[in-house]
C-alpha cells in the first residue's frame, strides 16, 4: 500500500472499510462499470470528514455514491475514491404535534427504507417515491420523484460536510434544486436530511403506496438491471414516448436493450458495457432528433475513465 494511503487509513483517523480495485459493478443499479482505484465505507461522520480534509490537502479525486441506481460508469473505471455511505441508515423522530412529523433520515438510508416508514406509521408525503430504487441521499441530490412527488417538496434542510469540510446545515429553500437536480455538488457530502411529512390514516398512505407501486410495475421494467430513466423529459413531453414512437423499442447494442415495456429504461441483459450503453444512447437520441427535431438529454450522469 502506498504511503498516503496508510496515512488516511490509519487508526484514529478512519474507521471503516476500504477495497482497492474495487469493481463499480457490484455497486451499480445496472450492473455496469469498471474498478474504482479505492472504495471507501467509512462507519462514522468522523472519519468521512477525515477522509475528504485528506483527499482535498492530497489532491486525490473523491466521489460520493448514492445507490449507483442513476449513473452510468465507464469501463475504465473511476479515478480516486469512491465513497459508500452504506453505514449511514438511521431514521429518527425528531419532532411530531398532531398534524406533522419531523424525521431525521442519514444519507445512505435506502429511499424504499423511508417509504416503508412512512406507510407503516401512517406518514404522508412521499408517497409517489416508492419504487425509486437508490438512497435517500441520492433522492435529495437528484430531487428525485415521480406522480407529481418529489423530494425537495417534503425537505426541510440537510446537513453536510462542505467542500471546506465543515460540518453546515443548509435550509432547504437555500439550496438550488431543479427537475431532477439540486445545487448540491459531489465535493458537498450529505450526511442526513430533515424531512416533514403529515400525519395520515395508515391505511390511506399505504393504499396510495401500493397503488402507485402497481401503476410503476404495470408500466417500467422495475426489477430488471436499469439506471431508471436514461433521458430527462423535454418539457411538457415524455422521452420515452418519443424514443418509442421514433420505433427504438427492442432495439439493442451488445448486451444493452431499449425495454419493450418503457423505452425510456435500458436494460443490462447480461455483461453489457458501458461503451455499448453510450452507443445505444447516441443511436436513439439521433433517431428522435430525426423524427421530432428534439434533442433529449441524458438523466443519468456518466462518470468515470474509458477503458
Ligand atoms: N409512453 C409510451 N411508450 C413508452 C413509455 C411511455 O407511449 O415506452 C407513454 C405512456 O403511455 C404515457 C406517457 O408516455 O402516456 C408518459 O409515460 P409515463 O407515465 O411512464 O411517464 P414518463 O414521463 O415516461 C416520468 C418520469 C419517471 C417516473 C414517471 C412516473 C422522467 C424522465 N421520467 O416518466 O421517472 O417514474 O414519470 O411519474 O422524469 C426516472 O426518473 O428515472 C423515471 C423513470
Amino acid at each position: 500500500m502506498k504511503e498516503e494511503w496508510r496515512y488516511i487509513f490509519s487508526k484514529g483517523v478512519f474507521e471503516g472499510e476500504f477495497r482497492f480495485m474495487e469493481p463499480m459493478k457490484n455497486h451499480t443499479s445496472l450492473r455496469i462499470g469498471g474498478p474504482a482505484d479505492v472504495f471507501v465505507i467509512p462507519q462514522d461522520p468522523l472519519s468521512l470528514r477525515n477522509l475528504q480534509v485528506n483527499f482535498k490537502k492530497m489532491q486525490i479525486p473523491y466521489f460520493p455514491l448514492g445507490g449507483g441506481t442513476n449513473i452510468l460508469v465507464k469501463d475504465g473505471g473511476i479515478e480516486g475514491v469512491v465513497i459508500s455511505f452504506k453505514s449511514f441508515k438511521r431514521i429518527e423522530v425528531i419532532r411530531e404535534d398532531n398534524k406533522y412529523v419531523d424525521l431525521s433520515v442519514e444519507a445512505g438510508t435506502p429511499l424504499q427504507g423511508l417509504v416503508n416508514f412512512s406507510k407503516w406509521n401512517g406518514y404522508s408525503g412521499i408517497e409517489g417515491l416508492t419504487g425509486i430504487p437508490g438512497t435517500v441521499g441520492g433522492a435529495v441530490c437528484g430531487n428525485a420523484g415521480a406522480f407529481g412527488y418529489e423530494m425537495k417538496a417534503v425537505l426541510i434542510s440537510v446537513w453536510m460536510i462542505d467542500a471546506e469540510g465543515r460540518l453546515e446545515r443548509f435550509k432547504a429553500e437555500d439550496i438550488d434544486f431543479g427537475y431532477r437536480r439540486s445545487g448540491i455538488s459531489p465535493a458537498e457530502l450529505l450526511l442526513s436530511a430533515e424531512i416533514r411529512l403529515m400525519k395520515d390514516k395508515k391505511e390511506d398512505v399505504s393504499a396510495r403506496v401500493d397503488s402507485f407501486l402497481k401503476e410503476k410495475r404495470k408500466r417500467q421494467p422495475i426489477s430488471a438491471p436499469s439506471a431508471g430513466c436514461v433521458f430527462k423529459n423535454p418539457d411538457g413531453l415524455s422521452a420515452g414516448k418519443l424514443i418509442d414512437e421514433a420505433g427504438c423499442k427492442g432495439m439493442r447494442i451488445g448486451d444493452v436493450e431499449v425495454s419493450n415495456l418503457h423505452a425510456n429504461f435500458f436494460i443490462n441483459k447480461g455483461e453489457a458495457k458501458a461503451s455499448d450503453f453510450i452507443r445505444l444512447m447516441e443511436k436513439v437520441a439521433l433517431r428522435v432528433k430525426e423524427k421530432f427535431g428534439i434533442v433529449l438529454e441524458p438523466e443519468i450522469r456518466i462518470i468515470g475513465r474509458d477503458a
